[in-house]
């Protein structure tokens, strides 16, 4: 995966390069409360905005509570933005953010998955990072036949063995890509993908039956 990565990485504004420095915690932590119900291509632009506009936690932290609120308009769920806000303002005041899932959960707005994401991405922590890309392609190389969320341990626990000690931010990032790019709900690109003599599913003839949908 992390080979697969460092050849077909999306390109995206919060990410810095593979091989290279780690990516300003602000921008990870941006990017990941922006992403939690937004697709990528509508954060983008609000992501480099918001960016230019306010560059760092201590320039968010001094921002005015109605500009936040008017520069959020359109990313939708205005509850992220006043944590976002809060969050921000305890982090300035603290002097940046913690380092670990466990003290990032604390925060306002951050939850299992995004402490997650920050932990591995602006960290390099090694961390179980499960979104809805990672669901489907652990759910296919695994072939999980429970359907969710009953499958969600399941998911979790296989996420967990094979989730590397090293670049665990990068392989995360990896497997957001396979599943945004190859690993797709419809049609998957089964012929381009380097997990393919490992997945179950694909073994069966059946890889775009999982996630297994539950039965009404
Ligand atoms: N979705 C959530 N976090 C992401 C990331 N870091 N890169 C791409 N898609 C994402």
């Amino acid at each position: 995966m992390l080979d697969w990565y460092d050849r077909n990485h999306r390109s995206l504004p919060w990410r810095s390069p593979p091989g290279t420095a780690a990516p300003d915690p602000y921008r990870v932590w941006l990017s990941e409360v922006m992403l939690q119900q937004t697709q990528v291509a509508s954060v983008r632009p609000y992501f480099e905005a918001w960016t230019a506009r306010w560059p760092s936690f201590a320039a968010l932290a001094a921002a005015d509570d109605a500009d936040v609120m008017a520069a959020w308009a359109g990313l939708g769920y205005y509850a992220r933005a006043r944590n976002l806000l809060a969050c921000a303002r305890v982090v300035a005041a603290r002097g940046g953010l913690p380092d670990t899932e466990s003290d990032l959960r604390k925060l306002p707005g951050i939850g299992d998955y995004t402490a997650a994401a920050i932990a591995a991405i602006a960290f390099g922590r090694r961390a179980v990072v499960v979104d809805a890309n990672v669901e489907r392609v652990v759910s296919r190389l695994f072939a999980v036949a429970e359907p969710l969320p009953g499958a969600r341990p399941a998911i979790r626990a296989g996420t967990d063995t094979i989730t590397p000690d090293a670049r665990a931010g990068d392989f995360a990032q990896a497997m957001m890509d396979l599943g945004s790019m190859v690993c797709t709900a419809r049609s998957p690109r089964c012929l381009l993908c380097p997990l393919r003599d490992d997945c179950a599913a694909y073994a069966m003839g059946t890889p775009d039956a999982f996630p297994v949908k539950a039965v009404k």
